[in-house]
């Protein structure tokens, strides 16, 4: 630890410790910091048709070239031993392994091994994620998500990938936030595929929930000491007037479209019953078949948690709320709550991040309590924070650090509440900050900057920002200033 540090620390009171074994780390995913679309015989995703179609991502910007990760990923995991991080959860593209989905190709593989083998070498745990958002363009035109069949596919996936790689990758998630994926790629069209249908969203929610229940079952079958679960996202939503029937209806909506319905489906085995209700009609007959839910359900062992805000939410009465989702439904434009399209934030001025997200770290505290209270906790399931961070405006200087006081400041605060919900019971194992590199924020492209290391997107070279110096000291000691 530095003297100014080492400083401050004693003589700050706030000062949390995390137990040595808590795993700090970050994140990125493949279609974000790759590039070399075309290399290596990678096929096309639903991101690469998506983002080369005018008027999809800000400023028409794609992720052909990204960070070039793909070219310089020994130079990044060099840089994050320098920034002593434990542990680097990266998402595999399913398109460059698998270029038509189904036929696999030995250089794609190879990308992903040389990665992990330099992980290791640097003393740095991986963790891989299998699904970051981009299904490759054949199994979309053959229906995506929303086709059954995707679900067997991606346990084929599964099964390539552990061969390639279950002998040194031991932490291993299946899917990313399944909720963007269907229902911002499926029902407001944000997102690839860019469709606009509710009735294909909750297909592909329930297809993805299936194809990870399958994915599991399988894995686990041939291989039972891996660490095994999922990532989800997650948001604090609270009525806005406590007292009124129609924001605390709001709020049950929301969390239940958006929070419930998946953890319901994993830990319970079971979509929630009030959020079928407020679906009602949207479900197409025979998704749902026999014993799928069960799958779904598959034991696993840990629970990936991305947590970025929360909020305040004002609705109709509930009497009214079937109408008015109806109404939204027909007259508005695409809405991706499914079943709740009339709901409504209403921002309650705490400082918000670049993406308009306010700043609401104890939600991070309850939520991770929620979790273990209700989901995690009874199903002995560890809790990973396997994003959380922010984008700001930042403001290089002449050699390209950025001084982001507010990033780092967010970060500290986050990582206080999680050491909060620990004291109070919670069993949270790690954290990994979104994200290492700044990098192709989806439908912001490069506009939206969420590294702990800045890229110049002319050269290309990466500077830690201050924010990543202060978090290599917090991976070294587990003191959180
Ligand atoms: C969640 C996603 O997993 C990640 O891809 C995205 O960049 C961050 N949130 C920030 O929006």
């Amino acid at each position: 630890m530095n003297p100014s540090l080492a400083a401050a620390v004693a003589s700050s009171p706030s000062t949390v410790t995390f137990p040595a074994d808590f795993l700090f780390g970050s994140a990125t995913a493949a279609y974000q910091v790759e590039g070399a679309v075309a290399e290596g015989g990678r096929g096309p995703s639903v991101w690469d048709t998506f983002s080369h179609t005018p008027g999809k991502v800000h400023a028409g910007e794609n992720g052909d070239v990204a960070c070039d990760h793909f070219h310089r990923f020994r130079d990044d995991v060099a840089l994050m031993k320098r920034l002593n991080l434990k542990v680097y959860r990266f998402s595999v593209s399913w398109s460059r392994v698998m270029p038509d989905g189904v036929t696999v190709n030995p250089e794609g593989l190879k990308f992903y091994s040389d990665l992990v083998d330099e992980l290791l070498a640097a003393g740095i745990l991986p963790w891989l994620t299998q699904y970051h958002w981009d299904l490759p363009q054949a199994l979309e035109d053959a229906g995506g998500w929303a086709n059954r069949a995707t679900t067997q596919h991606f346990v084929e996936y599964a099964v390539v990938l552990h061969e390639a790689l279950g002998d040194r990758v031991r932490h291993w998630t299946t899917l990313n936030e399944p909720w963007c994926a269907a229902f911002l790629g499926y029902a407001n069209g944000h997102h690839a595929p860019g469709r606009t249908s509710p009735e294909d969203a909750l297909a592909a929610a329930h297809h993805l929930l299936l194809g990870h229940g399958l994915a599991v079952a399988e894995l686990r079958r041939r291989d039972p000491e891996l660490e095994l679960g999922l990532t989800l996202n997650f948001t604090d939503y609270r009525p806005a007037d406590p007292t009124a029937p129609g924001d605390v209806d709001a709020a049950r909506r929301l969390d239940g479209s958006f929070n419930r319905f998946f953890a319901s489906a994993i830990f319970e085995g079971a979509y929630p019953a009030d959020v079928l209700e407020d679906q009602r009609g949207l479900w197409r007959e025979g998704l749902v078949q026999e014993g799928d839910l069960e799958i779904i359900s598959t034991p696993i062992d840990v629970l990936g948690v991305n947590f970025y805000t929360g909020e305040l939410l004002t609705g109709p009465d509930p009497a009214q709320a079937p109408a008015a989702a109806a109404q939204a439904r027909a007259q508005g434009a695409p809405n991706p709550n499914v079943g709740s399209e009339h709901v409504v934030p209403v921002p309650r001025g705490l400082p918000a991040t670049s993406m308009g997200w306010e700043v609401f770290p104890e939600g991070l505290r309850d939520l991770l309590l929620r979790l273990h209270r209700d989901y995690a906790g009874p199903a002995s399931v560890a809790l990973y924070v396997t994003e959380n961070g922010a984008a700001y405006p930042d403001a290089p200087d002449g050699e390209g650090f950025v001084q982001d006081d507010d990033r780092l400041s967010y970060i500290r605060e986050h990582l206080r509440a999680v050491r909060e919900a620990m004291d109070a019971g919670a069993d949270v194992r790690g954290y990994f900050v979104w994200s290492l590199l700044d990098n192709f924020e989806w439908a912001f492209g490069y506009d939206r900057r969420f590294g702990i290391v800045r890229v110049d997107y002319d050269t290309l070279q990466r500077t830690p920002k201050a924010s990543a110096n202060w978090y290599a000291q917090v991976a070294a000691t587990g003191v959180v200033d």
